[in-house]
């Protein structure tokens, strides 16, 4: 099966990406033709400062692959590196009606926010159906924010294929339920606009007064405590296999121990989890020149999908002459 995922380079990754996002791609690798880009020409409706796209490109081609996506595996690419997109983008635009993205929820929510209203920010779905329809995707994973774009795509592509026939293949998205929401420091999801994230790439220090700033129960030391409820609890056993999570489990019910244990336990769970993964960042940190090629490679693998698909567009729409 062929699996397709855009990741826009936002900053710094926390826990929430990791469960919600990363781990699902690097463990689709195992037995399916993954497809993974970095959306940057999505990250200009946000980021506007051309140094800053490039540094958050890098940082996050280093974090992937640091963090188990196998360029052997997995194509893997910049979407830039990969201009048909475009040419895409805008054949999609003549099969797009305004109301279908009127009613985009996340145009909704961003201009509701203050977010000036542009453009891009308003044909941002019709970019993202362009990504998934070039590759011919059976799956797209999401989190539950992204559902209404691959339906969008899914509009589209049927507009197209009614009037040119069976062109585009209808990708589905599929949701981890397990992991859909990742808490926060705070209990609420965890988001980088909520400032309530645990990094996956900070320092050992910076991390440590994050896990201590964990909303807990104000129970004392001697007294049993709940675990269910428990922000560190939860985001511990996103670590744990079923026999650690049960010896933590008989630790919050004896009592004896304050949140204060648990939140150092925590702390030293997550940081041996990354671990390999910190080493093997440093590595690429210090070997972008490696990563660009990496980038480069993957790009010309995505263009062997992507040209002959764009042929048989220009072709069926009239385009080539
Ligand atoms: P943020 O909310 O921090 O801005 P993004 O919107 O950039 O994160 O999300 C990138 C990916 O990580 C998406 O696939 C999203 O579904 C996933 N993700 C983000 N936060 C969480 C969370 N708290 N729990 C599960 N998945 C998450
Ligand atoms: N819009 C997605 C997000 O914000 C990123 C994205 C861009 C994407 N193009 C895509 C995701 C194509 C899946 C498929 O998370």
């Amino acid at each position: 099966m062929r699996v397709l995922t855009g990741i826009q380079p936002s900053g710094d990754l926390h826990i929430g990406n990791y469960f919600g996002s990363i781990k699902q791609m690097v463990d689709a690798q195992k037995d399916n033709d993954t497809f993974a880009f970095i959306a940057n020409y999505h990250a200009m409706t946000s980021v506007k400062d051309g140094a800053r796209l490039t540094e958050l490109t890098m940082q996050s081609a280093t974090d992937f692959l640091a963090l188990g996506i196998d360029p052997e595996k997995s194509t893997f690419w910049v979407q830039s590196d990969v201009k048909e997109v475009l040419e895409l983008y805008w054949v999609l635009s003549s099969f797009t009606p305004m109301g279908l993205l009127e009613r985009a929820h996340s145009y909704k929510d961003k201009t509701a926010k203050g977010i000036a209203a542009n453009h891009s920010l308003f044909s941002y779905p019709v970019l993202m159906a362009a990504d998934i329809l070039l590759y011919s995707p059976d799956i797209i994973p999401v989190g539950k924010d992204q559902i209404q774009h691959v339906e969008i795509a899914r509009d589209i592509a049927q507009k197209f294929n009614n009037e040119y026939g069976e062109i585009f293949k209808l990708p589905e998205f599929k949701i981890e339920e397990s992991v859909a929401t990742v808490p926060g420091i705070d209990g609420q999801k965890m988001s980088k606009s909520y400032n309530n994230t645990v990094n996956i790439f900070g320092e050992e220090k910076k991390q440590l007064k994050t896990i201590k700033k964990i909303v807990t129960e104000n129970v004392p030391m001697e007294a049993p405590k709940e675990y269910e409820n428990c922000n560190v609890y939860n985001m511990a056993k996103l670590f744990l296999n079923e026999d650690e999570c049960k010896e933590l489990q008989e630790r919050y019910k004896r009592g004896g121990e304050g949140h204060g244990h648990f939140k150092l336990y925590l702390h030293d769970v997550i940081w041996e989890y990354f671990r390999p993964y910190r080493e093997k960042r440093e590595y690429y940190a210090a070997h972008q020149d490696e990563v660009r090629e990496i980038l480069q490679a993957g790009a010309a693998k995505a263009k062997g999908v992507a040209l002959p698909m764009i042929e048989q567009i220009r072709s069926c729409t009239g385009i080539a002459y």
